[in-house]
């Protein structure tokens, strides 16, 4: 059963699902969490569905023998290809996607109704984000553009710069000319990698365009969830972060630092075979 002094356990492929930790652990101090970066299989983004559904259920079933009280799927490519499964497999759990409150972000925010989404090849060709903003609003047009460069930059760490705001310009080529053609007013960072280049995108793209971040969102989400389950930790001490990775616990130490702007204790990082 479960338990409101259970942790909430936040997976991703590696160290982007660290901005939405981040975020949730500011609005909810007292709660435990439990991260694991699936580093050992990084990316996700290039491979298919089924795949990336495998993965997602390796990690998910890892992370429920730790007795989670609320799982938060913190990579966009695994919920785009695997949030209905994992809720139809852990029906225990409750299990929260970062799409959706993207997704109800970027709708809200455009005034053009014209939005664009950055992300993954496996987040872009599952049109995860295409539906949800459809569902929401059927007059938005979307742009969707696959970045898998970004969660490379990301990765090792190369976040701002001359050199990487070159490399963004480069790449970012086929929306520059869409924001004009296609009056795109908003991009959602689909990616949860992809906060950490924020500021560059924004020196890149200027002040006009509206850059969605979830994280936010999801961390009142995964508030409220909690709430309505009585599930919230009533401690008042800080709460602890328990961080496991499927590979090169030094890395994720070394580059986790750029997405938590804190240094993480080497102790509290296992290695683990799942
Ligand atoms: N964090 C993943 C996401 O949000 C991107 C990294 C990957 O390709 O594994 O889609």
């Amino acid at each position: 059963m479960n338990s409101s002094n259970a942790p909430i356990g936040i997976f991703d492929s590696g160290i982007g699902g660290l901005t939405v930790l981040h975020a949730v652990q500011a609005l909810l101090p007292h709660e435990n969490f439990i991260y694991l970066g699936d580093t050992a299989r990084l990316p996700y983004g290039t491979k298919s569905k089924d795949t990336v559904c495998q993965y997602a259920f390796r990690v998910t079933e890892f992370l429920s023998t730790q007795h989670i009280k609320l799982l938060v799927v913190a990579c966009n490519t695994a919920t785009a290809a695997a949030l209905p499964e994992l809720k139809a497999k852990y029906p225990q759990i409750p299990i929260i996607g970062v799409i959706e409150a993207g997704a109800r972000a970027g709708a809200e925010k455009t005034q053009t109704k014209s939005v664009a989404i950055l992300a993954t090849e496996g987040t872009v060709r599952g049109m995860a984000y295409q539906n949800a903003l459809e569902l929401l609003d059927k007059n938005i047009k979307v742009t969707a553009l696959p970045s898998p460069l970004f969660v490379t930059l990301a990765e090792v760490g190369w976040t701002s710069g001359k050199l990487v705001e070159d490399i963004i310009k480069e790449y970012l080529k086929p929306i520059i000319s869409s924001i004009e053609t296609e009056k795109i007013d908003t991009i959602i960072l689909g990616c949860t990698h992809f906060p950490v280049l924020k500021k560059s995108i924004e020196n890149v793209l200027g002040k006009d365009i509206h850059l969605v971040d979830s994280a936010e969102l999801i961390a009142e989400e995964v508030s409220s969830v909690l709430e309505d389950a009585k599930l919230k930790n009533l401690n008042t001490s800080q709460g602890h972060v328990s961080y496991f990775v499927t590979d090169s616990p030094e890395r994720f130490v070394a580059i986790g630092k750029i997405f938590t702007n804190r240094t993480l204790d080497e102790n509290d990082v296992t290695l683990i075979d799942i």
